[in-house]
């Protein structure tokens, strides 16, 4: 079925007045690509959708988990890894502390990846480790650190590529084994998180939108990527201020491997190689 621009801001006003969720200021294209999914699944129409919205905040919240989108992977995009690996962590080697956000962590295999390669890089006693997302659902299975093992392939790849090769070597090979991070259980297909690092990270549902508010730390690393492309300008831009206020001086932003800031220095951040420097 085809969703008018006006149907999609329909359930936007519907949803603000009646729920705490506020998409005003999500990309419209995204939002209505979302919405004729759910309809063609749930078997509903733009108008059914904003009824239920009204009565049921059940619902609403499903809805909203419905609409973001939730797809990531272990050791995604290598290259940032590499960054992190061989320049970032080298220059906070020397803090007694390291504070780290990952805001939008859908599942949490971004979450995990940081910690292995923290563990790695004998930082991991000195980690602070944060972790949010606006859908309920993703945090519960990131909580879980719970993934099926055959879909899941070539996380083991990213892995190897992070964790044991040398991006400029290959004939290093650290052999690190994924049993000290993993559980295989082939088969069951799943590949579970080991106990000790899922104890590590502070899961927490966080809206980004309402997201004014100041935290108790300053971090030293943001890490949200693949989730301001589901904004507006405007609202990457508040967000992005709200982010570097809560930032030390020279702490490091994150994005998307294809995700950039116009005009950073705008907003108080530099950018450096595949990153952004807190100024
Ligand atoms: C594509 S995933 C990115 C996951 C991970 N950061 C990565 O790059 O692999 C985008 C995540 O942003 C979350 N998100 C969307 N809107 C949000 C908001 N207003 N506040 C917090 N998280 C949000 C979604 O629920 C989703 O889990």
């Amino acid at each position: 079925m085809e969703v008018t621009l006006d149907d999609v801001k329909n359930i936007v006003r519907t949803l603000k007045e009646y729920t705490d969720f506020d998409l005003t200021d999500y990309s419209e294209k995204s939002l209505k690509r979302r919405i004729e999914r759910i309809i063609s699944e749930y078997r509903m129409n733009p108008v059914s959708i904003a009824h239920q919205i009204k009565t049921d905040k059940k619902f609403a919240r499903k809805l909203v988990n419905e609409i973001t989108v939730n797809t990531t992977e272990l050791f995604r995009d290598p290259q940032m890894w590499y960054s992190l690996r061989y320049d970032i962590y080298l220059k906070l080697k020397t803090h007694a502390k390291i504070s780290i956000w990952h805001a939008g962590c859908s599942t949490g295999q971004e979450v995990y990846s940081n910690i292995i390669l923290m563990k790695e890089l004998n930082l991991l006693d000195k980690a602070m480790i944060f972790a949010t997302d606006i859908n309920n659902e993703v945090i519960e299975k990131a909580k879980k650190g719970e993934y099926r093992y055959r879909l899941n392939f070539e996380y083991l790849n990213n892995f190897d590529s992070v964790v044991n090769r040398h991006p400029l070597n290959y004939e290093v090979n650290r052999g690190v084994s994924y049993k000290k991070y993993f559980d295989i259980d082939r088969k069951n297909d799943l590949l579970k998180i080991k106990e000790q690092y899922r104890k590590i990270p502070m899961f927490r549902v966080h809206d980004l939108i309402k997201g004014e508010q100041e935290f108790l730390t300053k971090f030293d690393i943001v890490f949200c990527r693949n989730v301001l492309i589901y904004f507006n300008f405007n609202l990457q831009k508040r967000i992005l201020r709200m982010f570097r206020k809560n930032m030390n001086k020279g702490a490091y932003l994150i994005l998307g491997y294809h995700e950039s800031i116009i005009e950073p220095m705008e907003i108080g951040f530099e950018k450096k190689n595949n990153y952004y420097v807190a100024i």
